[in-house]
């Protein structure tokens, strides 16, 4: 097991936990009166945070963004602990919510700190902090969200960093404008399911609308194959879909996933359970912003398969330690990736993203200490945008480009139209590097300094206060590592 801990001189106190044994039964429930007693019980505040939580519930990364730094599971409202460790102020006036501080010179163990919550609303607190988990992944998050290291510091290395990046892997994450022809980087590529049954093979995606905007709709033509723009009933062909033909052998139809079974044969159609995960996809259409033309969608020409295909070549020189160190045991979930004869974790990426995670690794060794961890987080929680488990949300016209990720449903699930990210888009979008850094360490580090809590009114409107007189970060400066 990993520790983390915000103090070298950590005075353990078991009092309040002795005293709850020593309590008969009825006095555990009867309201208690005693000097001694957990406090909690008697004076949690359920009404007050339940408004509070019901508010923070779905939005609990923009809520307390310092603690999200990094996917982890089962994370519970901030506002619900700050409410809880509130309970145990000595001074009553500090219990009230919007009060700073009251755990002065106290000392908050979470054995199993999971995403950090307790840890984070501690700190704010005032009080000393130990932390502890059998994963490392809490350990090492807790530790970059709570190293105290200047913001400018961050973004420069990080440009370095995703410099670097993109210099090597820009061309294999480009292509070209269909108006004039200028090489661009993709925000994304769609893949669509491969499939056959006895007499054809078909590429099984989601819909035929690839987007809906204000005044015009973008799919593929079942028929043609071609992408085509609708706007007002008039249909422009943007560009013509040729699917491409490979290891199936045959050039395919285009279904959507509403189709179970061949009108020809009868037949189910069977995915191809025996290639690796990554290859039973073929990719539909390329997403893309043209300085010049703006954002387009577009078949994949030539070019854009010579592109994947450089990828695939590169595959199997990409060394990352023993192949056993990715093989899928079985488990609750893990089972659901055996049943689709995935038995690697290292087949649910196509090779331009292996590539990607693979410079990634590369160049995290030229950074150190607090530097590195921050990269490191970052690259590792782009994993969950960046895997062929990503599905497509960015039909919407609210929501262009939106990934459903890998996690979004606590499952694996297995898509039929696959959004395959562009991590290295110098441009901000859904689950790449530019939006993540922005969203999990500017906004993160940010709301460490000033952080804010909301208050209901009488009206039901929220209020946005700054209650801590001191900025989490100042606090850890004093308890670091
Ligand atoms: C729901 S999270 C805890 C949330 C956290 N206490 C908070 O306040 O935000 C549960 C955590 O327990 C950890 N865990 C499970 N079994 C453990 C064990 N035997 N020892 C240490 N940690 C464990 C898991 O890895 C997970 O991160
Ligand atoms: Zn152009
Ligand atoms: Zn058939």
């Amino acid at each position: 097991m990993t520790e983390y801990s915000s103090s070298k001189k950590i005075k353990p106190s078991s009092d309040v936990v002795s005293d709850v044994r020593q309590l008969t039964l009825d006095e555990l429930i009867r309201p208690r009166q005693t000097e001694h007693s957990l406090s909690i019980d008697r004076a949690f505040p359920e009404e007050f945070v339940n408004d509070l939580s019901r508010q923070e519930v779905f939005n609990k990364h923009l809520f307390r963004p310092n603690t999200y730094l990094h996917k982890w599971w089962a994370r519970r409202c901030g506002s619900t602990f700050r409410a809880i460790l509130k309970q145990f102020a000595a001074n009553h006036e500090c219990r009230d919510y919007y009060a700073p501080g009251g755990l002065e010179g106290m000392t908050v163990l979470d054995p199993m700190m999971g995403g950090g919550t307790t840890l984070h609303e501690a700190i704010r607190l005032g009080a000393n902090v130990i932390g502890a988990d059998i994963d490392p992944i809490p350990i090492v998050q807790a530790r970059a969200s709570l190293t105290q290291v200047e913001l400018a510091g961050l973004r420069v290395v990080f440009d370095r960093f995703f410099a670097d990046l993109h210099d090597s892997l820009g061309p294999y994450f480009q292509t070209e404008c269909p108006t004039c022809e200028q090489t661009v980087d993709i925000q994304y590529v769609l893949h669509g399911l491969r499939k056959k049954c006895a007499c054809r093979n078909v590429v099984q995606i989601d819909q035929y609308d690839l987007r809906h905007e204000d005044d015009a709709i973008i799919g593929i033509c079942p028929e043609s194959g071609e992408i085509f723009r609708n706007q007002n009933g008039q249909k422009t062909v943007v560009e013509t879909l040729s699917l491409p033909t490979g290891m199936v052998g045959a050039t395919a139809d285009l279904i959507t996933k509403a189709e179970k079974e061949c009108p020809s044969c009868g037949q189910k159609y069977e995915e191809l359970l025996d290639l690796p995960f990554y290859v039973r996809y073929t990719p539909i259409a390329i997403v893309a912003t043209c300085p010049e033309h703006g954002t387009f969608f577009r078949s994949p020409s030539e070019e854009d398969l010579a592109r994947i295909k450089r990828a695939d070549e590169r595959r199997s020189e990409l060394d990352f330690g023993p192949l056993e160190d990715f093989r899928v045991h079985d488990g609750p979930k893990s089972g659901d990736l055996l049943r689709h004869n995935v038995r690697s974790y290292l087949d649910v990426f196509s090779s331009r993203q292996l590539l990607y995670l693979h410079q990634a690794i590369r160049q995290l060794r030229d950074y150190k200490g607090i530097d590195r961890l921050t990269l490191g987080m970052l690259v590792s929680t782009s994993l969950e945008f960046n895997a062929m488990l990503c599905g497509y949300k960015g039909w919407y016209k609210r929501r262009p480009g939106a990934i459903r990720h890998v996690f979004a449903l606590h499952a694996y699930s297995f898509q039929y139209t696959v959004l395959e990210n562009n991590p290295v888009n110098p441009r901000k979008s859904s689950g790449n590097l530019q939006l993540l850094f922005r969203d999990r360490i500017e906004r993160g580090r940010k709301w460490s300094v000033l952080p804010v809590e909301r208050k209901i009114g009488e009206d039901g409107k929220r209020e946005l206060l700054k209650p801590d007189g001191f900025s989490l970060l100042g606090v850890l400066f004093q308890f670091q590592v």
